[in-house]
């Protein structure tokens, strides 16, 4: 089972050849093309005509000879090369290839799209074309009859169509889903519905016609499928070598274990009466797989999840059903029963389909019938209880299959209600012949007759129209009609389906031999009719013949029917306790499928016949084909086998025979081989003529009549028709081509000779334009260059002139500004020369004027004076002088008073001198006022300040400019008793042993002179004394009387050293002189100064020096004081360094 997609389109391809593209052979040499233009062109070159590189005769119609034999040959000869179709005029004979051939790629699709149909070699997809494009483009519906016997390839061809036209219409997301639908219905409704037969591993056992419908753009709308009595006797039992339908096996196959749990299914097949073991696995068939397929395709058409899940719980209710057996039980009334042997499996489809346990099972043990509102009940027994499981599963099987054409339906119906256009695709079962054929090979036989009589009909009714059409005049040619097979089958009257229909709807018995007994009667006469017991005594000896059987001799050969089953296929009934039972059903599918089971429903007019129903819907069917335009596609199966490359010549023999296909050439042949319109043929054929060649201006038949005439046609072997030619002979037909072969090839050569001039001409030509351009070019550039050499020469010039003009104009503004500038120099210097001369002039004239004042002043002096001379003394001149002078220091004073300075000592401010003759007396001034206001400042002062400043000036005097530490005790007052001797007790042995004023008390240190280390001692001096005592005692240590200190050496740094010398030979002096060091230096040598003074009216010797020699008992040390060492921060230290030095570092 193929499952064709728009996408992957080819179904046949072997993985090889997939994508590829089949050779194409091409005409005409090819000489003077590049490799890459030869390839471009060899994949532009195609066939222009079935005729070019035939294998064998691609059209029957032009067979020559035409017999049985050539035709077989020919068929034979195609098939050998993978030619597998061939056509009949319109009409394409298939034969079944038995393996993948790479005719079916999407390159193949669009090699044949929209060409036309005898343009390329025969195809089914040229037929597919023709059907589609007449649909789209001339508005007319179209049917596409596939027929032939089981396993010809019909159902293949079908999905080839509409595979085809699926590819080359319209697209768009909406139009593909179409598409797809369309195309996934198939292998759910195969999976269904076909079944492994001894003829055919994928056999339909239905029949369907699919009308696809378009829109006026021929974009897919939707469908519509119609299906045909599916042969449902398979469901309960197959004949040997056969299976059940698919998907019992895809389903056990492929379903998870989880699915097949809730379907109650076990996966081994032979769990299953109804599922035949012999051949349970089909070769090359992937069960497993198709049932995924099937899954998925189901989901495509639109089938929802809970629909696909009640579908598989119906199919697995089937198998189930076959697993129910019966016991025989007798009752006392004598009447037989049967009772279910194990109840296990009933209970299980019970729970599987929602059905009450005990009304199934009461279902397939009593039968009720109605009549006239009275219900009688009777047991059946075990054969009739079988029956009733069997018709109970076919029932619900072909119901099942019934429901899902209507689903699918469902989903494919086309969504607009705008006009459509139909393409019709049949694809039905087979013609068969089994060794047991029964009531369903006599429906599927009796399909096929009206199939190939509807052929017969419209095959040979369009011939002899197109005669009449294109007023050819027409032979007529005798032919096999089938009409009186039909007939005998369907006649309303004396027709077999009608003596089935009476015989079961007759009171009484029937049986299947009454049935037989009826036709032996009615039919004995009809020659196609064959019987053991008819009246006719033709077969009375016949015993190949049996006598519970009878025999058609269908179109397609001879059927021998068992006339067994006939009766009860016919009547098919079903136990109405089994239709309530299953209405019953909590299952809404299943209750669906029997709606005639609900009671409120009860209808007591017999159902119509399954054969009646078939008749009738077989009818409709073949009125609708009518009504389109027919497509043949005739399938021939070339071996029994199944196998590829075998050609049973016998077989396809038979076939061409019953299809009629000899008669159907000879039918096309009789009047004329071959037709074409004018216009193709015209394209096809004018270069044989030069009239037409290269154009024909007037209409093409005229042009046709020309060529013909020109060619010397003998006039009996073509006919004009209305708008295409007709060709007698293919003799005829085959010289033309020849001709135009012949006249091709010197096209070819004249092309060539064409091509070679067009092309040198065309590269001088182009040659000769690149010259032009080159040497434009190049004049271009050279005048360019030229030009730009002339444009900067110029430029230099004007620039050279426009400089000398420029610097000519600059020399001459530059002479104008200088002759500016001397006139405005030479005007200065005028002005300034008047100027002076009038300032002189003017000086002069004061001068003059002021002499003039002044001698005219002395003079009036002198006058004054001469005159007054007798009234002054003689020293007036001095007191004058003196008056004057009196005047000025009296001014100057005045002026003093107001301009003196603060009385602060320090300020300095002083007035300026007004007069120099009074130089000395400012200074003077000055010193006066500066020691008045000390003096005022100093009388402010008391005692003690006065005290203060004494010993402050004594210091100054002492120690200025001397001793660097003296300006750091300037600020510093000096307070003399630092230690508060007589307040703090701890001092106080010290204030007993003291009775004297202390002018000192500080503490100091005391170097020691054998290490420079220094020790505390309390310092005191005294109106007579200097002591030196313990700090922490207050015990006096040393006491020197002032007499006896002679003298007080210190350096001149910024340390507190200082040495106290004493008188040598005192009594102080033993210990030697004291090295001691003080935080107040200053003040302490100056009080000592002072108190020495005062004491013993001698100066104390104070030596500032930066070395000097100390006593230390009987040696002298020295000393000294260096800077820079800095150990301990800001502190001077003492060290001993040897007997003779004393080393202080000061900082
Ligand atoms: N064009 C083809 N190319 C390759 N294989 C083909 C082709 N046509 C048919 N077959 C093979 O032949 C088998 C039978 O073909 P198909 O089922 O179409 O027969 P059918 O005429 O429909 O028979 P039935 O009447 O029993 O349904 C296919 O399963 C496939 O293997
Ligand atoms: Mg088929």
């Amino acid at each position: 089972m193929s499952d064709l997609k728009v996408e992957d389109f080819c179904p046949f391809c072997c993985p090889s050849h997939n994508g590829g593209s089949t050779p194409i052979p091409t005409t005409g040499k090819t000489i003077f093309y590049t490799s890459s233009q030869q390839d471009k062109m060899a994949k532009m070159e195609v066939k222009t005509s079935l005729l070019d590189d035939m294998i064998g005769v691609g059209d029957m119609v032009l067979l020559e000879p035409l017999n049985e034999d050539s035709f077989i040959n020919n068929l034979k000869k195609r098939f050998d090369h993978n030619e597998v179709y061939t056509y009949i005029g319109s009409v394409v004979i298939s034969i079944n290839p038995y393996r993948s051939l790479p005719i079916y790629t999407p390159e193949k699709v669009e090699e044949y799209r929209n060409r036309n149909f005898y343009e390329l070699s025969p195809h089914i997809f040229a037929l597919s074309d023709e059907a589609y494009r007449s649909l789209r483009d001339q508005d007319k519906d179209q049917c596409i009859l596939i027929t032939g016997e089981s396993g010809a390839g019909k159902t293949e061809a079908s999905k080839l169509v509409m595979s085809y036209v699926a590819a080359v219409c319209g697209k768009g997301a909406e139009v593909n889903q179409v598409k797809e639908q369309l195309l996934q219905s198939n292998p759910v409704l195969e999976a269904f519905g076909n079944a492994k037969t001894v003829r055919n591993d994928n056999s339909s056992r239905f029949g369907k016609y699919m009308d696809i419908e378009f829109d006026f753009k021929g974009d897919p709308l939707g469908g519509v499928i119609s299906n045909y009595l599916l042969e449902k006797s398979r469901v309960v039992k197959q004949p040997r070598g056969e299976r059940n339908f698919h998907i019992f096996y895809q389903i056990l196959s492929g379903a998870s274990e989880e699915f097949l749990c809730k379907l109650k299914l076990e996966r081994d097949f032979s769990r299953y009466n109804y599922l035949g073991l012999d051949s349970a696995r089909v070769n090359g068939v992937d069960d497993a797989s198709n049932f995924r397929t099937v899954r998925n395709a189901m989901q495509i058409v639109g089938f929802m999840d809970h629909e696909t899940q009640s579908v598989f719980e119906v199919v697995a209710a089937v198998l189930k059903l076959g697993n129910i057996e019966f016991k025989p039980e007798s009752r006392a009334n004598g009447l037989d029963e049967s009772k279910i042997k194990d109840k296990n499996e009933l209970k299980e489809i019970c729970e599987l389909t929602g059905i009450d346990q005990s009304v199934l099972e009461r279902a397939f043990s009593f039968r009720t019938v109605e009549a006239k509102q009275e219900k009688v009940s009777t047991t059946l027994n075990v054969a009739q209880a079988y029956y009733a499981r069997d018709a109970l599963a076919k029932n619900l099987y072909s119901r099942l299959f019934s429901w899902l054409v209507t689903r699918i339906n469902e989903s494919i119906k086309a969504q607009t209600k705008v006009r459509k256009k139909v393409m019709g695709v049949l694809d039905i079962y087979g013609f068969e012949i089994f060794e047991d054929n029964s009531f369903e090979q006599f429906i599927i036989n009796y399909c096929n007759e009206k199939l190939q009589q509807i052929f017969i009909e419209l095959t040979l009714k369009e011939e002899q129209e197109e005669y009449i059409r294109e007023g050819i005049e027409w032979t007529h040619i005798e032919y096999f009609n089938n009409a009186i097979i039909c007939d005998l089958i369907e006649n309303n009257q004396t027709g077999i389906l009608a003596m089935l229909d009476e015989e079961c709807l007759r009171p009484g018995t029937v049986t299947d031999e009454t049935f037989l007994e009826k036709l032996n009667q009615v039919c004995a006469t009809h020659q196609h009719f064959e019987s053991r017991m008819s009246k006719c005594s033709r077969f009375l000896n016949d015993t190949s013949l049996p006598h519970s059987c009878f025999r058609i001799q269908h179109y397609a050969g001879k059927v021998m029917y068992q006339v067994e089953g006939f009766v009860d296929k016919n009547n098919d009934l079903l136990y109405r306790d089994l239709s309530q039972a299953m209405w019953k059903a909590n299952h809404s599918l299943i209750k669906a499928l029997f709606p005639e089971g609900n009671p409120a429903k009860i209808n007591l007019k017999r159902p119509p016949t399954a054969g009646s129903q078939f008749k009738a819907s077989v009818a409709t069917l073949m009125k609708n084909l009518q009504t389109k335009n027919p497509n043949y596609i005739r399938c021939i199966k070339p071996n029994d086998k199944k196998a590829a490359h075998i050609f049973n010549e016998a077989l396809v023999c038979h076939q061409i025979r019953y299809l009629g296909l000899l008669e159907n050439v000879r039918v096309r042949r009789a009047g004329y081989a071959f037709r074409q319109p004018y216009e193709p043929c015209l394209e096809r054929y004018k270069m044989l003529c030069k009239q037409t060649w290269p154009h024909w201006r007037g209409p093409a038949r005229a042009g046709v009549e020309v060529l013909f005439n020109e060619l010397g046609i003998p006039e009996e072997e073509f006919s004009f028709g209305r708008s295409k030619i007709f060709i007698r002979n293919p003799r005829t037909l085959f010289k033309l081509e020849d001709l135009r072969k012949q006249r091709l090839e010197d096209l070819a050569t004249l092309i060539e000779k064409i091509y070679r001039g067009w092309k040198c001409r065309t590269r001088f030509l182009l040659m000769k334009k690149c010259q032009v351009v080159i040497a434009s070019w190049y004049r271009r550039y050279s005048q360019q260059k030229k030009y730009q050499k002339i444009k900067s020469s110029a430029i230099t010039v004007q620039s050279y002139i426009r400089g000398w003009k420029a610097r000519k104009v600059l020399r001459e503004l530059k002479h104008l500004k200088r002759c500016n500038e001397a006139a405005t120099v030479i005007a200065a210097y005028w002005h300034g020369t008047q100027a002076r001369r009038e300032l002189k002039r003017l000086k002069e004239e004061a001068r003059r004027k002021h002499a003039v004042a002044v001698i005219w002043a002395f003079w009036l002096g002198l006058k004054v004076r001469r005159e007054y001379r007798k009234y002054f003394r003689a020293n007036a001149g001095r007191k004058i002088y003196e008056f004057t002078l009196q005047r000025l220091m009296q001014k100057y004073f005045l002026e003093m008073k107001n301009k003196m300075p603060s009385l602060s000592p320090i300020d300095k401010n002083w007035p300026a001198r007004p007069y120099l003759f009074l130089d000395s007396t400012h200074k003077e001034l000055k010193r006066i006022f500066h020691l008045w206001r000390c003096k005022k400042y100093r009388d402010q002062f008391t005692d003690q300040q006065k005290l203060i400043y004494e010993e402050k000036l004594e210091a100054s005097e002492l120690f200025k400019d001397k001793k660097a530490l003296y300006p750091a005790s300037v600020g510093q007052p000096f307070q003399g008793a630092y230690l508060e001797i007589s307040e703090n007790p701890k001092y106080k042995k010290l204030k007993d042993a003291v009775d004297e004023k202390i002018i000192i008390a500080e503490v100091v240190n005391k170097i020691n002179r054998a290490n420079g280390k220094a020790a505390s001692r309390i310092f005191l001096l005294t109106k007579n004394n200097v002591l030196l005592a313990d700090q922490k005692s207050g015990t006096i240590k040393s006491e020197v009387p002032l007499g006896d200190v002679t003298k007080v050496s210190m350096s001149s740094q910024n340390d507190g050293f200082f040495a106290v010398h004493l008188k040598e030979g005192s009594e102080a002096a033993s210990k030697g002189d004291f090295l001691l060091s003080s935080d107040h230096l200053i003040e302490m040598a100056t009080k000592l100064y002072r108190t020495t003074l005062s004491q013993t009216k001698q100066k104390l010797n104070i030596e500032i020096s930066d070395e000097f020699l100390v006593q230390f008992k009987q040696d002298k040390v020295c000393v000294k004081f260096i800077q820079g060492s800095q150990k301990n921060g800001n502190i001077p230290t003492c060290k001993r360094k040897n007997n003779r030095l004393l080393e202080v570092a000061v900082p």
